[in-house]
């Protein structure tokens, strides 16, 4: 799939994976549409990347406001003329929390909601809804390609940590889906991958304290670092440029295993 002169939904685009994604296929050629619950930062960017990108206010928990999102994505693609060439879909949040804590509490049911239905059920939706759009786009290459779908699951899908249960379901459930969803899709020629990255410095990881930073450090092989967003950027070209990438889940974590606790 080409990137240039397509246009490209990203979901959580406004910061962090999302944002390096739009800037590094922006600067590929391509359009992107950005879908994001900050304003602030998805209007500032957009005046930052100029008329090849548009950011849309949009709960991806929230099925109306997906379905404004791609009403004005498509709208939008009618004066470019740039056809939609795949969805990345970046927007997640994380809400740690024993699924019984010291107290005998066990884990509110509206922290277990939150997170898959902005993980999980946000992710299936913004597919969801997207995908007519897709399918009816000319088929173009010799495969005869039409788009490709990028989720983004997390380590957490295989090693989630203590209090991760509520985000590491939401994650291995999008890692589970990628298959059925490439098996579905392949008649249409469009395809599926999922990235599920490690530790990245994002506004999701700034807020970790040093003992937990020094903690994961040890727990690195090589690079013992955390992932740098443009690295995970990097990835979602290849995605989207290699045709042989399918139906699998790219873990992207420089050999890194997640310990049970930090
Ligand atoms: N940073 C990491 O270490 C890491 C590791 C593994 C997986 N991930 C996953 O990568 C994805 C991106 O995370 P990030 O690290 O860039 O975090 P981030 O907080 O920097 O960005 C997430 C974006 O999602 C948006 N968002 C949150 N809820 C939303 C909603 N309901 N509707 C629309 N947008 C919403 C936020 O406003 C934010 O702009 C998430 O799915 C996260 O779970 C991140």
């Amino acid at each position: 799939m080409k990137i240039a002169d397509r246009t490209f939904i990203i979901s959580g685009g406004a910061s962090g994976l999302g944002l390096a994604t739009a800037r590094d296929l922006h600067a590929h050629g391509a359009y992107v549409s950005l879908l994001d619950l900050n304003c602030d930062s998805g209007s500032q960017i957009v005046t930052e990347l100029g008329k090849r990108a548009k950011f849309f206010e949009t709960d991806v928990s929230n099925t109306e406001s997906i379905a404004d999102a791609i009403k004005g994505t498509t709208a939008w693609i009618k004066e470019t003329g740039k056809t939609i060439g795949g969805v990345v879909t970046g927007a997640g949040v994380g809400l740690p929390g024993l699924i019984i804590d010291k107290k005998n509490e066990p884990v509110p049911i509206a922290s277990i909601d939150f997170v898959l239905n902005i993980n999980l059920r946000g992710t299936l939706d913004l597919i969801r809804q997207a995908l007519p759009y897709m399918t009816t786009v000319e088929p173009a290459g010799p495969d005869g390609e039409r788009g490709v779908i990028i989720m983004v699951a997390s380590s957490a899908a295989f090693d989630g940590q203590m209090g991760q249960v509520a985000y590491a379901a939401s994650k291995g459930a999008v890692a589970s889906l990628t298959l059925p969803l490439a098996r579905d899709l392949s008649r249409y020629g469009i395809r599926a991958v999922t990235i599920a990255p490690s530790v990245f410095d994002s506004n999701m990881t700034k807020l970790m304290g040093s003992k937990v930073k020094q903690s994961l450090a040890n727990a690195m092989e090589f690079p013992k670092r955390a992932g740098q967003p443009e690295e995970f950027a990097r990835t979602v070209k290849d995605c989207i440029e290699n045709v042989m990438l399918n139906g699998t889940i790219i873990r992207l974590d420089g050999g890194m295993r997640m310990p049970a606790r930090l």
